[in-house]
């Protein structure tokens, strides 16, 4: 069978660091508070001129060195995004233009937090039906041009960042042990639109618009979905949580991690934990989070990788992969 096998990942953080204290000076908040229901202590802010793509690029060449190539080895691009640098043309254009790549195609996804996960799903798609051979997959946002800075219980769980991962077709025997992507599950529900949107856009108000959350009820849905999508995932493939070397899940917010880990039967010690430097950063936070922890040596080749996702829509997933 064919399998789209990972072959290095990269990310890209902006300069400026932010810590929970900053806020303190603008709003009724508290360092104690963020941390205590968050797990964030601090995340980074683009600069007034740095764009989601000034953030892809990077991330994208490090990836291409981290895998020995060419952007001309690259065939395709699939950037996840809910705030791309334009309305249109896709971000990942910009990338396609940035790296040097003269063929092949590049487009963007959206289905913010999970976006990563769908950007995956179609990638592996897209190599499994030989469409392509080997394909980038970006996450990438700058979610602080959405922020509304006087809601303190939306504007101190975000941040901005980017980072990507290159995936090529090799031929696996088709059984638990093979690399690369094993199983991926996709779910959406429009019926919770006015649990998490942005209240704006092209064709509603005609500017960009701010994030609006009910942050309880999405704590709720997140602790469910996730548990059980990761159940979904596993069980597609005959495997366990005992499989699992790592869980790398969407770094939203450290007790929805904790809880979804419980509840997968996973752990702490198994679980990627970045949302105390990076806050959330939607559709970035899995490929920041797996090229942190790959670059600090922790990831092996070889090793079961559990990543899951979910975000505004609702939409959610999760992905096997092996290292
Ligand atoms: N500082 C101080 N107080 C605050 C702050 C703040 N920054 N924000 C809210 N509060 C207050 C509220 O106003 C409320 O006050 P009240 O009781 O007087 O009304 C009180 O704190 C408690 O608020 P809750 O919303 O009940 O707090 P909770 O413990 O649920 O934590 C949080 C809030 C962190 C948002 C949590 O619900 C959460 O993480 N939800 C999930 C959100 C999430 O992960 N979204 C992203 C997933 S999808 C995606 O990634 C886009």
């Amino acid at each position: 069978v064919t399998r789209a096998v990972p072959m290095g990942c990269g990310h890209h953080l902006p300069d400026r660091v932010v810590e929970n204290a900053e806020f303190a000076a603008t709003l009724d908040t508290t360092d104690e508070w963020i941390r205590s229901r968050s797990g964030i202590e601090r995340r980074h802010f683009a600069a007034k001129d740095e764009k989601t793509s000034d953030l892809a690029i990077p991330a994208a060449e490090r990836a291409l060195k981290a895998a020995g190539l060419e952007a001309s080895d690259i065939d395709a691009i699939v950037l996840a995004t809910a705030t791309p640098d334009e309305t249109f043309p896709a971000t990942a254009t910009r990338v396609q233009q940035a790296i040097g790549m003269r063929s092949g195609f590049a487009f963007d996804i959206q289905a913010v937090c999970a976006g990563f996960i769908y950007a995956v799903a179609t990638a592996n798609s897209l190599i499994v039906s030989g469409q392509a051979k080997t394909v980038m997959v970006i996450g990438a946002e700058t979610f602080s041009r959405i922020l509304d800075w006087t809601d303190r219980s939306t504007c101190v769980l975000f941040g901005d960042g980017a980072g990507a991962l290159i995936l090529t077709a090799e031929q696996g025997a088709g059984t638990l042990t093979d690399r690369g992507v094993m199983s991926v599950k996709l779910h959406s529900d429009g019926d919770h639109h006015d649990l998490l949107y942005v209240d704006g856009g092209p064709s509603s108000t005609g500017r960009a618009g701010c994030v609006r959350m009910q942050g309880q009820k999405v704590f709720q849905h997140a602790v469910n979905k996730l548990a059980a999508v990761a159940h979904e995932a596993l069980d597609d493939i005959g495997a366990t949580s005992a499989d699992v070397d790592w869980m790398v899940p969407h770094q939203a917010n450290s007790r929805i991690i904790e809880s979804t880990a419980r509840k997968t039967g996973l752990p702490m010690e198994k679980v990627v934990m970045t949302v105390q430097n990076h806050g959330n950063t939607s559709a970035a936070s899995i490929p920041l989070a797996l090229s942190e922890t790959v670059a600090a040596g922790r990831i092996a080749k070889g090793d079961l990788l559990l990543m899951e996702a979910i975000g505004g829509g609702l939409a959610w997933g999760a992905a096997v992969m092996r290292w």
